[in-house]
Parts: structure tokens; sequence; C-alpha cells
């Protein structure tokens, strides 16, 4: 017993179809094979039957029935596998080879096909013929034929070894359509399994890929691509979240905290107003953090992509510089631009420029120099092609800068290095800005400006 889901793959049908095409051309070369063996056969003894009439009414018409049956009689001596009758109008043999008139009636083409018997060593034979036989003039009878058992048995050896041949080929092809569908079927079962627990939670399992790089390992690699792409979404959110539950709880709680402990007291409207305000500028804190963990969330999902443009990367860093300017104269610094015109890169304009603002904040934030006299406050902003003939944007002080062990740290979200502690931030900047970097298929990298940081956005250049 198959199993049903066997014969419903699609494998299988295919393999039915195939086979179906398969067992028909297969007849039509039996049946042309048939037409020039069996077939030659037949049309070989009517021939010669019909060559010996021919040769029999020549004698009929020089002889009349004399000749006829003086050459039938000869004929009879030695007949090979011809059969011969002349009767006369009473019905006795009056020469050839059969002993009586057959009792059949011929077929609509005048030929008949009849049994006669034969004496032989061990008794009587039935022996298959095919004859002709005419009534000639005044009520004589004629029967020319062949004897055609041996023919027969050939030709029962043909028929039997072509409906062998069809049934073992539609056999085999039988076989090896459920062969064929059973392999298939397991490839697709053991999908169906890893795509079952996959669903059941288990988001590392992956599809298994044969090897054989046909199309269902193709539809396996891309799958598992599709699921590696969920997975590295579905972990960045569960950061965002967790991130959110760590580091924005606290903050609130103390908001509330001390909103509850001032309720308590009684105090006067100005002390009131105080603590009002410093709620407020908390609250402000927390809504800012909470924008910069949506836009990197926008940035990693990828969404952005479909609604970029090209954009001049050489304007949005002088803009950026630009609007920074009066807040660094106040820190002290002095902005130094210095951006190659009409760079353009393939982005988002409005997170291009939160990178480039967030990068000249941190300047002015954790960059101011140690020793003033050695090394001047500046900070440089910078646009240009680099030696790969990418779009180079830098942002480059003369602060303490950061270990190189910490480079990689600093990207993550809620990071900032112990000598920052005291500086307003909650460790977000570079975690915008690598998210943005990457979402334009760029890298962002940081060096030693000796002394300082130096960071450094390398994108690809698009034709404006
Ligand atoms: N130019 C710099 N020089 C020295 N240290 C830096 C510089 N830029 C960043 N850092 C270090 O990297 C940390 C992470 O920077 P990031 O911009 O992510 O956060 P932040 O500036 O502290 O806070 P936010 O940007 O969210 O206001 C900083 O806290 C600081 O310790
Ligand atoms: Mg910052």
């Amino acid at each position: 017993m198959l199993p049903i889901n066997l014969l419903k793959t699609s494998t299988f049908r295919l393999a039915v179809l195939y086979l179906g095409l398969f067992a028909a051309s297969a007849i039509l070369l039996l049946a042309y094979v048939y037409w020039n063996t069996a077939g030659f056969l037949v049309r070989q003894t009517d021939e010669a039957v019909q060559a010996e009439i021919t040769g029999l009414a020549e004698q009929y018409a020089q002889g009349g029935l004399p000749l006829l049956v003086h050459t039938v009689i000869q004929r009879s001596r030695d007949p090979g596998e011809s059969l011969y009758l002349v009767l006369d109008p009473a019905g006795q043999v009056l020469a050839g080879n059969l002993d009586v008139r057959p009792n059949v009636q011929p077929g609509a083409d005048g030929w008949m096909d009849f049994v006669y018997s034969r004496r032989a060593l061990n008794g009587v034979e039935l022996k298959a013929a095919r004859a002709r036989a005419f009534v000639l003039a005044e009520g004589f009878y004629l029967l020319v034929g062949r004897d055609v058992q041996e023919r027969r048995e050939i030709e029962s050896l043909i028929t039997n070894a072509l409906v062998w041949a069809i049934a073992l080929t539609l056999m085999l092809g039988l076989i090896g359509g459920l062969f064929m569908s059973r392999n298939m079927l397991a490839r697709v079962d053991e999908i169906n399994k890893s795509s079952q627990d996959i669903m059941g939670g288990d988001l590392s399992r992956r599809l298994p890929i044969a090897g054989t790089g046909d199309e269902l390992d193709q539809l396996g690699r891309n799958l598992n691509a599709m699921l590696d792409q969920i997975e590295a979404l579905m972990i960045g959110m569960r950061q965002v979240t967790d991130n959110v539950a760590h580091d924005l709880r606290s903050p609130l709680n103390r908001m509330r905290n001390r909103l509850e402990v001032t309720l308590l007291q009684d105090m006067s409207p100005d002390e009131y107003r105080n603590v009002l305000e410093r709620t407020i500028g908390e609250a402000d804190h927390l809504l800012t953090t909470f924008n910069a963990l949506l836009m990197i969330a926008r940035a990693e999902a990828g969404s952005l992509r479909e609604s970029m443009t090209n954009v001049d990367a050489s304007a949005i860093a002088r803009d950026a510089a630009e609007l920074y300017e009066p807040v660094a104269e106040e820190s002290g610094f002095a902005i130094r631009v210095s951006v190659k015109d009409g760079l353009f890169v393939r982005g988002n304009r409005e997170l291009l420029s939160q990178v480039l603002t967030n990068l000249i904040d941190n300047a002015i934030k954790h960059g101011k120099p140690d020793n003033i006299e050695t090394s001047v406050p500046t900070i440089d902003v910078a646009v240009d092609l680099d030696a790969e003939g990418r779009v180079e944007m830098s942002v480059a002080d003369h602060g303490p800068g950061i270990p190189a062990h910490q480079y990689a740290r600093v990207l993550e979200r809620f990071v900032r290095l112990e000598e920052s502690r005291n500086t307003p931030g909650s460790g977000l900047g570079l975690s915008l800005a690598s998210a943005v970097v990457r979402l334009h298929g760029g890298r962002i990298t940081f060096s030693d400006n000796a002394p300082g940081l130096k960071v450094k956005l390398s994108l690809p250049l698009v034709s404006a």
C-alpha cells in the first residue's frame, strides 16, 4: 500500500505524466517495429500466394482445365508451404495436397483463414492456413494458399515480446517515478520539520541544505537568508526593549519619587516651581533619549531605504558646522571646515545631518584639550574623496580621544566612558551614527588624531 501523500507529490504527478507521454511514444515505436516484422510476414505470404494464382491463371488461359490440373498435380508433389485443391463440380478431389474443401466463408478481402489437419508421425496435426478460392467455368473449384502455422508462431512471439516491452517500460517508469518522488518527499519533509521547529520558537534553527545546488537548495538558502534577517531584527528589537526597560525605568522612577516626596512636604510656590522645572528638564532628557532610540530602531529596520535620494554630503557637513558654530564658540572651540564641493551620496538628509551634529556635539562635549597650551581647541569638519573613491566625512578634535580598545564598545547603546560621567548625554549619539552609516552602506571608523579623536564616515559616492 502506497502512502497517500507520495501519490500527491508534484514530482510523482510529473513522473506519471512523463510516463504517459513516454508510453505513448514507446507504443508508436513498437507499432512501427510490428509493422516491419510481423506485418511484413503477412504481406509476404499474401504476395507469394498472389504470384502463384497469377501463374496458374496463365496456365488455365493457355491450356484450360486439363493444363491447370496437370500443373497443380505437379506442384503438389513438392509443395513446400503451398496448399492446392482442385474439385470437380460434384466435389471430388481432382488434384492438390488438401483433403477437403475448408468450411469457411472468405472475408471481405477474398482471403480465407482456416485450420486444416495433416498426418504427422504422432497422429494428426492441426495447422493454420490462409488461401484464396475461385469457382471456375462449369462449377470446378480451385483453392491456392499457404500453410501459415510457423508464421503465426513467429507473429505471436513478436507480439508477446512487444507487449512485454510495453509492460516493462511502464513498470520501470512507475517504479522510477515513485523512487524520485520519495526522495523529493523526504527532503520536503525535512524542510517541513525544520520550519515547524522554527515556528515553535527555535529561531536559530535553519533549513537543511542538501548541497546539490538544485532549486530546493536554492529555496532553502533564500529562506535561511530571510531567517537570518528576521533573527537579526528580533535581536535588535529585544535589545531596544531591554534598553528601554533598564535605562529609562530608573530616571522615570527617580522623577516619580521626587514628585511624591515634594507633594508630602509643605513648600513655597517658588520651591514647587523649582521642582517642576527640574522635572520638565528630566522629562525633556527622557524624550530626547526616546527619540534617539526610535531613530536608531528605524535606521536599523532598513525601511527608510526606499525614501533615499541623492543628497549633497558637502552641503550637509557645511550646514551642520554652521549650526554648531555658536555653541562651539560659547565653549571656546573654533570649527574649521574643509569641504570639497559637490560630493553626493544616496541617503536620507535628516539622518545624515543628525549624525554629523552628533559627532560635532561629541567633539564639543568630550573633546576639550587637557592641556590648552599645547593643543588648540579646534574641531575639523571635512568632506573629501578617499583612496577608494568613496565619500569620506570626518570630524576631528584635539581632546583626550578614545582608547583604541574602546572603539567598538562606544558604538553600543547607552555606553558612556568613565571620563564622561559628568557630561550630559545618554550614550546614544554614536549608536545612531553607526546604525545610520550601516543603513547607507557605509563604514564608521575611529582613529587617533594625536592628540584627540578622528571619526570617519565613508559612504558610496553617487552622481548628483
Ligand atoms: N570626541 C570624543 N572624544 C572623547 N570621547 C568621546 C568622543 N566622542 C565620544 N566619546 C566617548 O564615547 C561615549 C559615547 O558617545 P555617544 O555620543 O554615543 O554618547 P554621549 O555623547 O555620551 O551621549 P549622547 O550623544 O547620547 O548625548 C561618550 O560618552 C564618550 O565617553
Ligand atoms: Mg554624543
